[in-house]
């Protein structure tokens, strides 16, 4: 027996269309696309609203293993399917970090288990995340490892990310750059600019990250790798990464929602909770980041769900962790930003959250066609919400947009055919 989606408008963002048709999903599978589908035999479940192909976040951390009290594979994989995500790439900083083939097994088995999303690891760069000695990459692929990235650091030694790059090459596996140059980021806190000048906090300047996606792209055309680099945030960066797309080099970028829409300005109301890194910038970088996003220099968006506990939140701003959640709150927040006041279409703002993601790191889905996953979420365009950190299902609740009254909500997901969302 099948199910038949009935009401919905769905989303087609490679055709840039909107088509009011009907889907049958037999084993977890779109069996059908069309109108008035032969209802015999199958169940029929009325929606209302877009449905979107399940939307895919290429950046989060699970915290599993090692840090549960942060956020473990079943909320954070809860918490995707909230926020109308149906695959998250898990990012390898956990403890121990995700850097052999049984660790990234281990986390796709146990995702699976649950059922919410599905999860597909990015495996670290280097041993322990240690800047040194290579991971077996091959190995890791095989294991089900997406990328490798050593996020939540960067490579300092160009060697080292010379070598990475070579051999991801020789495996078409993509390498996920948090680029920092810590010699540049120098300990700060926040951005380097009028709030840290104010505060009397130490900075870290743009050029921490611009100066290593310049080396790293450079390096990447003399290697034919495919290189990702993470949660750009400096207009300088956007300028070398059109210039890199320019000159051929394959070379591939992300945004965060935070750096779309918030600037340093931000750490006044929110302190901890917009501590974050790369940091949020000035208004300047925050526009050359939306305009990046507009003409494609910047790939898509992920999230960079990256959660903390309160009490580490409340520490301080020299002393908290960075990061903030994202997963719950994303869609929305574009939807509102960008899609309704016109500066995107909607299959536009689905193109950069759920196509674009495949296609960058080799993902099935990111639209919905006969034969593929019923991975898919349906959002409500008319109904505003107040963001609500105290209802999210992750266990993170530092974010800076608490309060923000959006339109755009997920109001039900499923993944492989399954509901595994549905919004009260
Ligand atoms: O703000 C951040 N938090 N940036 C990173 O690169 C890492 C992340 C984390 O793991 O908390």
């Amino acid at each position: 027996m099948g199910l038949i989606v009935t009401g919905g408008t769905v989303v087609f963002p490679k055709e840039n269309a909107l088509q009011q048709v009907e889907l049958l999903i037999e084993n977890g599978v779109i069996a059908a696309l069309g109108s008035d589908l032969p209802r015999t035999g199958h169940i029929v479940r009325e929606v209302n609203g877009y449905i979107l192909p399940g939307l895919i976040d290429v950046h989060v951390h699970l915290r599993d293993p090692g840090q549960e009290h942060k956020e473990t594979i079943e909320t954070g994989t809860m918490a995707a399917a909230a926020g109308g995500f149906t695959q998250v790439c898990a990012m390898p900083n956990t403890s121990p970090v995700l850097d052999t083939p049984a660790l990234v097994r281990d986390v796709i088995a146990r995702a699976k288990q649950y059922g919410y999303a599905t999860v597909r690891p990015i495996a670290a760069i280097t041993k322990g995340e240690q800047g040194e000695e290579l991971t077996d990459f091959r190995a890791l692929q095989q294991a089900g490892a997406v990328a490798v990235s050593d996020d939540g650091r960067g490579v300092q030694s160009a060697g080292v990310m010379y070598r990475a790059l070579r051999a991801a090459s020789a495996l078409n596996l993509p390498v996920a750059v948090h680029a920092e140059d810590n010699s540049l980021a120098h300990g700060g806190h926040i951005h380097a600019g009028r709030v840290a000048d104010k505060l009397g906090v130490q900075g870290i300047p743009g050029a921490a990250e611009t100066a290593m996606i310049a080396r790293d792209l450079w390096l990447a055309e003399e290697t034919g790798a495919r290189l990702h680099c993470c949660h750009v945030s400096a207009a300088a960066a956007v300028t070398v990464l059109r210039q890199g797309k320019a000159a051929g080099v394959r070379v591939t970028a992300e945004v965060t929602p935070h750096h779309l829409l918030l600037t340093e300005d931000a750490v006044w109301d929110w302190e901890a909770n917009a501590k974050v890194n790369p940091p949020l910038r000035s208004e300047r970088d925050r526009l050359a980041c939306v305009q990046g996003l507009l003409d494609g220099t910047l790939d898509l968006v992920a999230t960079d769900h990256a959660p903390h506990t309160a009490a580490e939140k409340a520490n301080g701003l020299s002393a908290a962790p960075f990061g903030l959640v994202g997963l719950e709150t994303s869609f929305p927040l574009l939807y509102t930003a960008f899609v309704k006041s016109g500066v995107l279409t909607l299959p536009e703002l689905v193109h950069r959250m759920a196509t674009r993601p495949a296609e960058v790191f080799g993902l099935p889905g990111g639209t919905l066609v006969v034969g593929g996953a019923a991975d898919l979420t349906v959002i409500d365009p008319d109904t505003a919400g107040v963001v609500d950190p105290t209802a999210f299902l992750s266990k993170g609740r530092n974010t800076p947009f608490a309060g923000r009254e959006l339109w755009g909500w997920p109001v039900l997901t499923m993944h492989k055919g399954r509901v595994v969302y549905e919004r009260d």
